[in-house]
């Protein structure tokens, strides 16, 4: 699957509704939305209003990133904000199998989110109750940071335990990305590109996500 979700991160705050229209009139498949609690990432950036405004105006489905320390608190509270899918942190959870749990039993898919330094092997016992994993090719907390280069290897590596334990589960890439290494990602093996400098920044964004979609 080629599925591109960009990331409302890079998008003009003081013109919400206008970027969420231009993205509802373009290709792409998901709204990427980054939580950050200012403690599991050293960045703060918006939480359940700003998400409920965001729903309002959004024709397709939320694709909710959640780094937050603990995220199973706040399951239900983003679900009623109009999450569609949620993805919460390996390194954030201590009772990751019930968190996935109760993201599934509030009617969301559900995914587990890996930072850079943390290996796909540990999802070996994880991934079958996975709708999809979130790879991240940056340090979460930022926009516009550079790729990390290791992310190809990694989808790799989880293509392969993904063929093995649930070939239904889609992986996920964010950070970094752009027209440059979008190809290879799909490549390797990635189903689903989160784009937010490269969609937000670029001249002409539905131009943009077209092409990250070829
Ligand atoms: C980073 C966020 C990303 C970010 C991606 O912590 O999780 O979703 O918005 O932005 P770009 O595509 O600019 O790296
Ligand atoms: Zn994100």
């Amino acid at each position: 699957m080629k599925l591109v979700s960009p990331s409302l991160l890079s998008a003009d705050f003081g013109n919400l509704q206008r970027d969420i229209e231009m993205l509802n009139a373009s290709e792409c498949d998901w709204l990427h939305v980054d939580v950050m609690d200012g403690i599991f990432v050293p960045n703060i950036s918006f939480g359940q209003p700003i998400v409920k405004h965001i729903k309002r105006h959004a024709q397709k489905p939320l694709d909710v990133h959640l780094m937050i320390m603990d995220p199973g608190r706040y399951v239900a509270d983003f679900k009623e904000a109009g999450a569609d899918i949620m993805t919460v942190h390996y390194e954030a959870c201590t009772h990751l199998d019930r968190t996935i749990h109760a993201i599934h039993d509030h009617g969301m898919k559900a995914g587990v989110v890996l930072n850079p330094h943390t290996a796909v092997c540990l999802l070996e016992d994880i991934v079958q109750e996975c709708d999809l994993v979130l790879l991240m090719s940056v340090n979460p907390g930022f926009g516009g940071q550079k790729f990390i280069e290791n992310t190809y290897n990694k989808v790799r590596q989880l293509r392969a335990l993904c063929d093995r334990k649930n070939p239904q589960c889609l992986i996920e890439v964010d950070g970094g990305v752009n027209l440059q290494n979008a190809p290879l990602l799909y490549g390797a093996g990635a189903d689903v590109l989160v784009a937010g400098n490269a969609v937000f920044k670029s001249a002409d964004p539905k131009q943009t996500i077209h092409d990250l979609k070829q």
